[in-house]
């Protein structure tokens, strides 16, 4: 049985909370997993009553709801929220925050603070709740949900944490990485860990190389003042395409426990071999979208969006190539690449194997094999495949390339949204799926120099056009004849 709890969402009226947050709860509901007494705080400035922030969360699920329109179901939904009218800077909502949580039966002790907020806003509210004594554990646990972005370099993240760390314990910290939540991205454990086949062939002597690309073909929207000041390096590979290589990377821990799985993953970050000044440009590619062409439409450049300077040198593109400095994994490249207006939108994480040790076809009319790929999709469907060699039916040797794929293949990702995993896991105290504040900072110390790099080659910036797979230049990390994946079928 979960605890009841309240669940108190800074930033209820912003987008996230809209998009992800309200939608992710209402499905907990219908798939009868909220608790029984749980209820949902909406903390944001308008003068609004409950019932008319219910009337508005009514109209904002009303087109996400995936199994249509059950009003008994949505009326048992909106019974749990409630509206809280207050500033987040001023100390006199925290108190009467706290004492309508005091006092107002319905709201249960346990609390979760879920910051659906600006970064900047980060700090401050988590001190203000403190100063009114909502850090303290008293009749209930405490959870603060924390979204990325987790600072903006090494040195700001560290000054968040030791910010956060003065008023909570690590135990009351769940930094949310969304990608964790994905369907594939936890199978990919499974699929590691759950099978002992691939595990013998899972180091540098049968791997090749290892690629994560995470493409889009949405441009920043409306986004643009909050990315122009990140770009592609920070908003997606710091945190989830790492994430993700840890996941791959990482060794099988002791148990499933959140310590247990998080100490693998940060031993991964620790390994990854530092990038010197020198040989940033050898390891990392960055470029920025220019007008193009997707999907038959024509879509503007990165320069002409809302909100972007037109001298901008942000990156909506960047690719890195990363060593693991371990047993396991020493010089086996794994290349990280993601952008924004590409071709289509996908991730997919593709390990391709070595070439067999000898060329026993060469005197047949199999010129050349193909080599072995282990390929996971994570989204726009959930995918896991492997693609191997076999003999074309007929009298002549000749090889093709075969796919056995698993039986999840046909899901949808957009079916399972990765916040209603994680938000249950907040509420059933699971933090697994949660970065640590070591993890946060080695993460950050793996992309630092290239951002540092970066920072003082603000004058150029190279290009590639919307609709595009990127740079072609990008290509010029690899070693000898690695190349792009850029779909699950492609042929090699
Ligand atoms: C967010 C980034 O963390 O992840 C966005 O800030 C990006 O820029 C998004 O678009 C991608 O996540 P998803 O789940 O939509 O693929």
């Amino acid at each position: 049985m979960l605890d009841p709890c309240t669940f108190v969402i800074f930033g209820a009226t912003g987008n996230l909370a809209q998009i992800k947050l309200l939608p992710a709860l209402y499905h907990l509901e219908e798939a009868g997993r909220l608790p029984e007494g749980l209820s949902i705080v909406g903390f944001g400035r308008r003068e609004w009553s409950s019932e008319q922030w219910q009337a508005e969360v009514e109209k904002i699920l009303e087109p996400k709801l995936r199994q249509g329109p059950n009003p008994e179901l949505m009326a048992r939904f909106l019974k749990r929220l409630h509206f809280f009218q207050g500033d987040m800077s001023d100390i006199h909502a925290y108190e009467r925050l706290k004492q309508l949580l005091a006092e107002n039966p319905a709201l249960p002790p346990n609390l979760v603070f879920y910051m659906a907020i600006r970064p900047a806003e980060f700090g401050v509210v988590s001190e203000l709740l403190a100063e009114v004594g909502l850090n303290q554990e008293v009749g209930g646990w405490r959870r603060l949900v924390i979204e990325k972005p987790f600072g903006y370099d090494l040195e700001s993240a560290q000054m968040l944490d030791r910010r956060l760390q003065r008023h909570y314990s690590e135990k009351q910290l769940y930094r949310i990485d969304h990608y964790l939540g994905k369907g594939t991205v936890q199978n990919v454990l499974v699929f590691r860990f759950a099978n002992l086949m691939l595990e013998p062939l899972w180091n540098r002597n049968y791997i090749d190389h290892v690629q994560i690309t995470h493409s889009e073909d949405l441009g920043i929207g409306s986004r643009g003042s909050y990315y122009d000041g990140a770009g592609a390096l920070r908003d997606m590979i710091q945190s989830h395409l790492l994430q993700l290589l840890t996941l791959v990377a990482m060794e099988p821990p002791a148990c499933m426990d959140a310590e247990a799985l998080r100490d693998e993953k940060v031993k991964v970050l620790r390994s990854i071999r530092a990038i010197p000044k020198n040989a940033v440009h050898a390891h990392a590619y960055r470029a920025q979208y220019t007008a193009g062409n997707i999907k038959g439409e024509s879509v503007p450049g990165y320069l002409d969006e809302e909100g972007i300077s037109s001298d901008s040198t942000t990156e909506t593109y960047a690719a890195l190539k990363l060593y693991i400095d371990n047993w396991r994994w020493r010089n086996v490249p794994f290349y990280l690449r993601t952008g924004k207006r590409m071709e289509r939108g996908a991730s997919q994480i593709s390990i391709r194997f070595k070439h067999p040790p000898q060329q026993l076809f060469r005197e047949t009319p199999i010129e050349q094999l193909k080599p072995n790929w282990v390929l996971m999709s994570i989204q726009p469907s959930e995918c896991l495949r492997m693609q191997l060699q076999v003999k074309e039916p007929g009298l002549e040797l000749r090889s093709h390339t075969t796919t056995l794929d698993a039986s999840s293949c046909s899901i949808a990702s957009s079916q399972l949204d990765a916040y209603e995993a994680l938000l249950l896991d907040v509420i059933e105290g699971d933090r697994s799926l949660f970065l640590r504040a070591d993890e946060v900072n080695w993460a950050w110390q793996v992309v630092d120099p290239v951002l540092k790099v970066w920072a003082t080659e603000r004058d150029y910036i190279n290009t590639y056009p919307a609709g595009s797979w990127g740079p072609p230049e990008a290509s010029s990390l690899f070693e000898h004849d690695q190349h792009w994946r850029n779909s699950m079928d492609d042929e090699s």
